[in-house]
């Protein structure tokens, strides 16, 4: 069996993918908020903007899912510390420990300024919607240089919204199944073929904004489609904003800040709040992505 490290894994998106990739494979987990892991699953605590401990969780591994990081628009100084030193030190780290394959959640933020109107495709220029997004691009074009200059296999799922069903209007377009999580995932983990690859991590919607078709190329076949929560969904919506509305990225596209659904640890500090998410993951998982 195949031992994975997932970086990030007390998120959101970690929480599901446990859960799928229960007992398919070792999964070592790692994050810099604590995690009690299950059966199946070893859990080291890491700082991934220290290349010590980069260098510590990369060792012995098949392959890296690297979901760690800052997960939505904010100050730069947390953006710059997860996102770009911390995910150079993860391709650098897996680079020096010879880890072969990295799968890396890049973000539809990283292409948010393209109109709604545009079918977008994985070969289309990048068109970040904030720093954020800036620092997903880093990360994509991290994947490219190792893939080119060391021979790295390299998946880049530039992902919708993860979640148990879509929330709002514009997670219709972009909505991301547990299940077809799991799916890519497993691609990007086992495909023989891979060397740099971008492909959309979202479900088959019927409101789409991508063409897919690289991840079709290589087998995807997403199982859900968002249509059948639109309905509800749309009932539910809100007032928009003429500059959110234009564009893929939403609300990204005019907001400074949003709330960061990962807070990071004061130095030391376990909180009530962490060791909840450690206890139930999926439970937490939900009601953090009702706030992004
Ligand atoms: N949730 C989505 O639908 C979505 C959409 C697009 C992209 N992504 C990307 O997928 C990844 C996972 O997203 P998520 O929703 O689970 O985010 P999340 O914020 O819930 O989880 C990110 C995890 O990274 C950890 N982390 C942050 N800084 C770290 C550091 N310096 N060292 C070690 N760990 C650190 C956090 O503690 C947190 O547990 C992120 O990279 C995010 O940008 C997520």
């Amino acid at each position: 069996m195949k031992t994975i490290l997932i970086t990030g894994a007390s998120g959101d998106v970690a929480s599901h993918l446990r859960r799928e990739l229960a007992g398919k494979y070792n999964l070592r987990l790692s994050d810099i908020r604590p995690l009690v892991p299950v059966k199946g699953e070893k859990f080291a605590r890491a700082d991934i903007s220290k290349m010590a401990d980069a260098l510590r969780i990369t060792k012995g591994v098949d392959a890296i899912v690297h979901l760690g990081g800052y997960s939505v628009e904010g100050p730069w100084e947390g953006i710059l510390s997860a996102n770009i030193i911390g995910c150079y030190n993860v391709f650098e780290a897996a680079r020096r420990n010879k880890v072969k394959r990295i799968l890396f959640a890049t973000s539809n933020h990283a292409v948010g300024f393209y109109p709604r109107r545009k079918t977008i495709d994985h070969r289309v220029y990048i068109k970040p919607d904030g720093r954020y997004g800036v620092s997903k691009v880093f990360g994509e074009a991290l994947g490219s240089m190792y893939a080119d200059k060391y021979g790295m296999q390299v998946f880049l799922m530039r992902i919708g919204n993860v979640n148990p069903a879509p929330i709002d209007k514009r997670r219709l377009s972009i909505w991301f199944s547990p299940r077809d999580l799991a799916q890519l995932v497993t691609i990007g983990i086992e495909h023989p073929d891979i060397r740099f690859e971008i492909v959309y991590g979202v479900s088959k919607n019927k409101r789409s904004w991508y063409d897919n078709s690289n991840a079709r190329r290589l087998g995807y076949r997403p199982q859900d489609d968002s249509e059948i929560y639109a309905r509800a969904v749309l009932a539910k919506e809100g007032r928009g904003n003429p500059v959110g509305d234009l564009y893929q990225g939403g609300a990204f596209t005019h907001v400074e800040a949003v709330p960061n659904p990962a807070p990071l640890p004061k130095a030391g500090a376990k909180t009530r709040r962490a060791k909840k998410a450690a206890g139930n993951p999926t439970k937490t998982a939900v009601k953090k992505a009702k706030k992004k």
